[in-house]
């Protein structure tokens, strides 16, 4: 009898463990793109395929690089450029990583009270729209950079095929004809009626840019000096002055791209690589993910309110931090070791409860005013070799300062606004910067960037990054939480909703229509103040995961018309 009910007993158990085992079937991972060797993500299929094309004729990951980047500037002026700056990060095959910094610089007539009127108030517009709103741009000087120091093929055979692609156009996809109406009027308002995008274009339409092409063919037969010191330097510095800016011959001449030690981290195992000074990004994700690794993030759940929870909370004492201590390091000293310590990061934890909302110290009036014109452009690349960059690159606003210059076919970035104009005073992102960002001749504006590159177990493991202005940082920091913690594929990350905290105003924003309405009661209820369908998106990420059998999976962000291309 006592053998038969322990016999019983063992089949009831072995019963019921199959049948919880039945239950929790495996999840099925929604895969991207896979391919086995190399790839390219970006914001545009003709810049993917280009920089594809470029690998596939044995060119690596930089020389892709200047395809990419080049290809975007064409078929993607909303944020692709010339007229703008940018930052990458590397991994070589061989585990060595390094990052490059082409931010813009103000000018050197540039002053720190430019944008202040007589009593003192901060004259936005200036600083957003026209001439005197762009820093010198540095992409020519950093995709020329990049691929000169560990580039292949030459610069001419690169821009070949952008070259054409300028000359013989690109499908207008509906996304960009509604974006281009929208801002028609605008470009009016600043360049005249004569200027090349007054005109109807419409989604299907082959837009072709000659003259952008005829710039092109002079910077692909001379060189990155032709913009900085050459015919292209001359009519630029004359355009602009005759719009009311201040960016001269000189200021060109003088633009260098810099080489700079990356911010490196650990995170549970993984070791990160991001951007360092002048752009936030690196110090403020390494700040949120060292707070938040002494929680079980995974046991509380994907989008739980306690995980929410977690992240804002981090986030708005990292932000806090970012827009008091940085700015341009050749310019102002910041506390890296400091910031980036953990007993500092722990006791900066000390006061959340996950009972209660902590409070930003002052609450912003208004909402930040997100819109498509928090733009940027991220791509991702791994090359044949195993060599992989992460590249986000800017004109700041949806066509920067909307000053298109005709002459040579591309718009001027209005990166000056990511400068802190009057401190205390919010930008076009909300951001409240201080004394380290404000202006001065010559320096770098305070960036929120992230361009990262991701190591599991010495190996390369997750190529990353977003447009979305202050929302990068979070964009990113979600996106490899998604996978590093609760085991999803690429796209499925990128898919992903987001929401995004940082610190003023004191607002948790969320992609409309994503989140379970009883968890946005429950944060209420836990005094956090909501903002849900202020922003239409939140970031669009462009990443490479390297999957467990070394095949690559691409996550190109359904939010825009992105997209992963690879062999
Ligand atoms: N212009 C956006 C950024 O650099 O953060």
């Amino acid at each position: 009898m006592k053998k038969l009910s322990t016999t019983y007993l063992l089949i009831s158990l072995g019963f019921l463990l199959f049948s919880c085992e039945k239950k929790e079937a495996p999840r099925v991972i929604q895969r991207g793109l896979i391919a086995e060797k190399a790839m390219v993500v970006s914001a545009r299929e003709e810049a993917s395929k280009i920089g594809l094309e470029i690998i596939q004729k044995g060119g690596n990951a930089f020389d892709a690089m200047m395809a990419t980047e080049m290809a975007l500037a064409v078929s993607y002026p909303f944020a692709g450029n010339l007229g703008g700056g940018g930052f990458m990060v590397y991994r070589l095959a061989d585990g060595s990583t390094g990052s490059l910094d082409y931010r813009e610089k103000a000018p050197l007539a540039a002053s720190k009270d430019m944008y202040l009127d007589e009593n003192g108030e901060f004259l936005n517009q200036l600083s957003t729209k026209g001439a005197l709103a762009s820093g010198v741009p540095g992409t020519v000087a950093g995709v020329f950079e990049a691929q000169a120091k560990f580039g292949k093929l030459s610069p001419a055979e690169i821009l070949q095929p952008v070259i054409d692609l300028a000359k013989n156009g690109f499908v207008v996809t509906p996304n960009q004809a509604t974006r281009l109406e929208r801002v028609r009027q605008v470009v009016v308002e600043v360049n005249g009626e004569e200027t090349f995008f007054n005109q109807e274009i419409k989604s299907g339409d082959t837009l072709k840019i000659p003259v952008l092409a005829a710039t092109l063919e002079r910077i692909a037969k001379n060189g990155r000096d032709e913009f900085y010191k050459g015919e292209t330097a001359k009519i630029l510095a004359k355009h602009m002055l005759a719009k009311g800016g201040i960016i001269t011959e000189e200021d060109l001449a003088n633009y260098q791209a810099v080489w700079r030690d990356p911010i490196v981290f650990p995170y549970r195992g993984f070791k990160i690589i991001s951007m360092a000074p002048p752009s936030s990004g690196g110090i403020t994700l390494a700040q949120i993910l060292k707070m938040i690794e002494p929680f079980d993030l995974k046991s509380f759940g994907h989008h739980s309110p306690e995980y929410i929870q977690v992240l804002v909370e981090a986030e708005r004492r990292a932000y806090a931090d970012r827009n008091y201590f940085l700015g341009d390091p050749d310019f102002v000293n910041i506390p890296v070791d400091q910031l980036l310590d953990s007993e500092y990061l722990k006791s900066r934890m000390e006061n959340f409860s996950i009972e209660k909302a902590t409070k930003s110290e002052d609450i912003a009036e208004g909402k930040i005013q997100f819109s498509e014109s928090m733009e940027t452009t991220h791509y991702s690349i791994v090359d044949a070799e195993g060599n992989a960059i992460s590249v986000t690159t800017t004109l700041n606003g949806g066509y920067g300062s909307k000053l298109f210059i005709d002459e040579l076919g591309f718009f001027m970035n209005n990166e000056m606004d990511d400068f802190s104009a009057k401190p205390g005073t919010p930008n076009m992102f909300g951001l409240i910067g201080a004394e380290a960002n404000s202006i001065a001749p010559g320096k770098r504006m305070l960036s929120s960037m992230t361009p990262t590159i991701v190591e599991k177990d010495g190996k390369l493991w997750m190529v990353v990054g977003t447009p979305g202005g202050s929302t990068i940082i979070t964009s990113v920091l979600q996106t490899i939480l998604n996978v590093a913690e609760f085991d999803m594929g690429m796209q499925e990350a990128v898919n992903a909703p987001r929401f995004h905290h940082q610190w003023l105003p004191d607002l948790v924003n969320f992609e409309p229509d994503s989140f379970d309405s009883t968890i946005i009661s429950t944060l209420k209820s836990r005094g956090y103040l909501i903002n849900e369908g202020n922003s239409p998106v939140i970031g669009k990420v462009d990443a490479i995961l390297v999957l467990p059998d070394g095949k690559l999976e691409g996550g190109a962000d359904r939010r825009g018309d992105d997209k992963a291309v690879g062999f």
